[in-house]
């Protein structure tokens, strides 16, 4: 099968990097990425590449690169379908908020869309990439909604789920552990892996069937997601026996069956992705009968929640018990570093327990726009969007910040926070100065020695 047209149905933080490396190593090939959102399309076509509608590092030197001459942005979806011979769903599959499955399974409602959208424009032959994280035998579906269109057009479903983190997406891409392709047809199996075979080793593109590889997706991030709930466990077990859970997690780590690896103790994962994929497996278990396995993946999200929940209220502990009134400096809004992606994030958590206690919270996050820490907060749908914006402020300085702060609270491992002046910061607070570092990155007898009293996860 010649590949000459590639088509992306989904410009996120998938979608657009993913795209962007691929057009990157294969200028014969002339990709478009397309959406229904016209403002992100726009952010992306922006000549001012610090508007990208995602910050990754890396991200706007591929796209100043790429874009215009083999990599294109637009919102006319049916001419890119009806133009490729290979089409990428890269749509989002958040977790079901109504109906069936609600708040377990995932929402396929853009997926079938997609297919359908897809049935309905094509003329020609076409292999349809799943590229979004789907539950296993989603494959079927869309299968069913293809083959189904009597228009005698074939079309080949390869399931080829995407690994990268965010805030190193780029690196990811270009030097992926694997690449994973499960598919029927091999021939369809082989035109993706020529893609990606520009620059991906084929001793690390794997091909399997459809169901391995989606499951798979599904596996790894269960897997990681455990990892970071297993240490977060022993890091209250540490707070109350003295052990050091930094130790702990560098003495297990150099055990090469256990590795080193996602053992950093936080305040809780957070991002589009852990959650809703453990709670569509847990869903998925459940589904078959299979109680056991569901519980056990479920243990994961309860102790994330757990351990969130446990950093907000040792906060309040520690502050004599009251926060109310108090302002409370969130420094961090992502769900990590590096990105301005805040699905999920920690943070929100946190700062909506505190706001339940009428905290007065400042937030600083380097990249995470101002209006974003207010709609996270009214997703939940916790309070008022007029309580939201009395009780949490966003601030362009750290110093503002936490100026008269009676604690602040470290959300976020970004880098910049440990080159701050902390001096100045205690200068500037309430006096006892309290820190909660949620990612341990700040440095204990350091901090202790300038007067905070410093509180960190695990230690
Ligand atoms: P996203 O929300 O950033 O992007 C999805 C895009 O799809 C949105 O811009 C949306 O407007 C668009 N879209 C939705 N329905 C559409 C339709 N019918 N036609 C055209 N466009 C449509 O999501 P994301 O973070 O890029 O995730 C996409 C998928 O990749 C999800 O299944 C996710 O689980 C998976 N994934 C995400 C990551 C990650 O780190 N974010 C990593 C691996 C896999
Ligand atoms: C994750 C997977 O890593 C990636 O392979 C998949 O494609 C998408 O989901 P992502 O969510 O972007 O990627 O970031 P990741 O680095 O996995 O971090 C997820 C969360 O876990 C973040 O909140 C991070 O701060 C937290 N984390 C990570 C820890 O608390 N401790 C760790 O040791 C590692």
């Amino acid at each position: 099968m010649l590949i000459k047209n590639i088509c992306c149905i989904g410009a996120g933080y998938v979608g657009g990097p993913t795209m962007a490396v691929i057009a990157k190593n294969n200028p014969h090939l002339k990709i478009t990425i397309v959406d229904i959102n016209q403002d992100r399309i726009d952010a992306w076509n922006n000549d001012d590449l610090s508007k990208l509608p995602i910050y990754e590092p890396g991200l706007a030197d591929i796209i100043k690169e790429t874009r215009g001459k083999n990599l294109f942005f637009s919102t006319d979806i049916d001419q890119a379908i009806d133009a490729s011979e290979m089409i990428f769903i890269s749509v989002n599959t958040p977790t079901k908020t109504y109906g069936k499955g609600k708040g377990m399974a995932a929402d396929l409602k853009y997926i079938e869309l997609c297919a359908r959208h897809i049935a309905e424009v094509a003329k020609t032959d076409k292999i349809v990439v799943e590229k979004s994280t789907l539950p296993v035998r989603t494959a079927e579906a869309i299968k069913s909604i293809l083959h189904n269109t009597g228009n005698n057009i074939n079309f080949h479903i390869l399931s080829n789920p995407e690994f990268l983190a965010e805030g190193t997406a780029i690196e990811d891409l270009l030097n992926p552990d694997r690449v994973l392709i499960g598919g029927e047809s091999e021939e369809a199996i082989e035109a993706l892996a020529n893609v990606y075979s520009s620059w991906v080793n084929d001793d690390k593109i794997l091909r399997t069937n459809l169901w391995s590889s989606e499951l798979s997706k599904l596996t790894a991030n269960a897997f990681l997601a455990q990892r970071i709930s297993s240490i977060n466990s022993i890091s209250e077990l540490c707070e109350l026996t003295g052990a050091n859970v930094n130790e702990v997690a560098k003495a297990i780590g150099m055990d090469s069956r256990i590795g080193s690896k996602f053992l950093k103790a936080s305040v809780g994962f957070g991002g589009s992705c852990f959650q809703k994929d453990i709670l569509n497996l847990v869903y998925i278990a459940r589904s078959y009968n299979l109680n056991e396995v569901a519980d056990y993946w479920e243990q994961v999200i309860i102790m994330n929640d757990h351990q969130k929940r446990r950093f907000s209220d040792r906060l309040i502990k520690t502050l004599y018990n009251t926060v109310s009134g108090k302002k409370i400096a969130l420094l961090g809004w992502a769900f990590k570093k590096d990105t301005n992606d805040t699905r999920e994030s920690a943070a929100i958590y946190v700062a909506d327990h505190l706001l339940n206690e009428q905290a007065n919270i400042s937030v600083f996050d380097p990249k995470v726009p101002h209006a974003k820490v207010q709609t996270d907060l009214n997703y939940l749908n916790t309070r008022t969007e007029a309580e939201n914006e009395a009780g949490v402020i966003s601030v362009d300085s750290p110093y503002e910040a936490t100026k008269e702060a009676h604690a602040i609270a470290i959300m976020t491992e970004w880098d910049e926070f440990k080159g701050y002046d902390w001096h100045k910061i205690y200068a500037n607070m309430k006096k006892p100065a309290f820190i909660f570092d949620g990612r341990n990155i700040l440095d204990k007898t350091n901090m202790e020695h300038i007067g905070f009293e410093y509180y960190s996860i695990g230690q």
